[in-house]
């Protein structure tokens, strides 16, 4: 886990600005209400939907869920910087996540991320300059029998080695699911899924 450092005296607010959630949006973060005994609790699935429509969660739209939760946006913005699931400040159109786990350190994550940090040219958490990759690590993708293993978006890498790094970056379908996504919210999304 790596714990994010937010400066809360950067999260300023144009307080003219329009909203960022839309009515679908807000409808849809209503929707999970009646499963859970306060609104406060719906707010990690709110995360999830706000990032999935709109790519990354601003203080504008971190403001917004409060205001849907009725919770202070702080507790929206501790909570979205405790996961490095969410992010803050835009990604990259697809972001590559490498395991760091103990079974694929053991079988050279730390070198396959290190290759394309180089690649790159970014370090975790960056974006490269035209918008395309973003770069991170989770603690375990639960591949551990295909180690060492990354996500692009949603897909999955198995047993990726160095020498992979190239052809999987020039692969324009890198990111392309080969199963049916599954949903994270138990229902079809109305615009259906978002790849
Ligand atoms: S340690 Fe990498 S998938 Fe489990």
């Amino acid at each position: 886990m790596s714990w994010q450092a937010i400066d809360r005296n950067e999260a300023v607010i144009d307080p003219q600005a329009p909203p960022v959630l839309s009515e679908a949006v807000r409808k849809r973060i209503e929707s999970f209400l009646p499963r859970y005994e306060t609104k406060q609790a719906a707010l990690v699935p709110a995360l999830h939907i706000v990032q999935d429509e709109l790519g990354h969660l601003s203080y504008q739209a971190m403001k917004e869920i409060g205001e849907v939760l009725d919770i202070h946006p702080s507790v929206v913005m501790d909570t979205a910087s405790f996961y490095t699931h969410f992010w803050t400040h835009p990604k990259g159109r697809k972001v590559i996540t490498v395991c760091r786990g103990i079974s694929c350190e053991l079988l050279g994550g730390a070198k396959l991320l290190d290759v394309l940090k180089e690649k790159l040219g970014i370090d975790e958490h960056e974006t490269t300059p035209d918008g395309e990759y973003s770069l991170m690590t989770e603690e375990c993708l639960a591949l551990c029998d295909h180690a060492p293993c990354m996500l692009i978006n949603e897909k999955v890498h198995k047993c990726v080695r160095p020498e992979d790094v190239d052809r999987i970056l020039a692969d324009p379908n890198n990111a392309t699911l080969d199963i049916p996504r599954s949903d994270l919210f138990d229902g079809p999304h109305e615009d259906g899924p978002h790849e």
